[in-house]
């Protein structure tokens, strides 16, 4: 990771402060991962585009579905952001949250930034590549996210990884100057085809000033 130069104090003192006046314990997460992970890219994964698409995600998924689950599994899970929406958020109830990304750097702030917020719940960070990964195994997943489709080569051949009749909710953009999207789609219905999901719940469009992001909600 590299060392950015910004003032660790500054941004730790103004996060803190923050939480303290809204009372948010994400905000106070968020604070203590930026005192152990200085260089972590926290403001980039909390960045307000990055926060909108997750209120978004949550939002539909809360409308969508009863927001109970027993095991969410979050594929390219990065620092963990969306998992500490979701415990932060009383609409869901959610047993345990495992967050998989490809990045070996990534896995200690995700825990960081969800080991309170977590509460009677479970948080685990692994470093491991989706498609690699056994989703019929014990503790399977009842939904599968998957907010990085952009980033993979090939969704079709990691959906068919996937058991029959798994839920999942997917989001993909069009953000194609962006060189590790590798795999941006042109709108919701391309997203759509290259899912090919048998059960849609729900499909959207989100639009954001530099690109809009689209997402799915269903069963593989
Ligand atoms: C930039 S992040 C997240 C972007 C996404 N739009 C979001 O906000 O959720 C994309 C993550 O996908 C991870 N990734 C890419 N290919 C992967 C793979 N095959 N298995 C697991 N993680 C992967 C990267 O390491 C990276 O942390």
């Amino acid at each position: 990771m590299a060392e950015r130069s910004f003032n660790k104090d500054y941004v730790f003192d103004l996060l803190r402060g923050a939480a303290r006046f809204t009372g948010s314990d994400l905000l106070s997460a968020l604070a203590e991962t930026v005192a152990e992970f200085p260089d972590a890219p926290i403001d980039n994964a909390f960045n307000h585009k990055q926060v909108a698409s997750k209120q978004w995600a949550r939002d539909m998924l809360a409308t969508h579905t009863r927001g109970t689950f027993d095991h969410v599994w979050v594929m390219g899970g990065w620092i963990g952001i969306l998992p500490a929406m979701l415990f932060d958020d009383a609409r869901f109830n959610i047993k345990t949250i495992s967050s998989f990304d490809i990045d070996p750097a990534v896995a200690p702030i995700a825990e960081k930034l969800n080991q309170k917020l977590a509460g009677e719940a479970t948080f685990t960070a692994h470093t491991a590549d989706m498609y690699a990964l056994d989703y019929a195994g014990p503790d399977a997943p009842d939904l599968v996210i998957n907010t990085s489709c952009e980033h993979i080569e090939d969704l079709p051949k990691w959906l068919s990884l996937l058991p029959r009749g798994c839920r999942v909710m997917l989001q993909s953009n069009n953000y194609t100057s962006e060189p590790t999207h590798v795999n941006c789609v042109e709108s919701v219905d391309e997203l759509a085809q290259q899912a090919a999901l048998s059960e849609l719940t729900y499909a959207g469009a989100f639009r954001l000033p530099k690109y809009t992001r689209f997402m799915l909600i269903g069963r593989v």
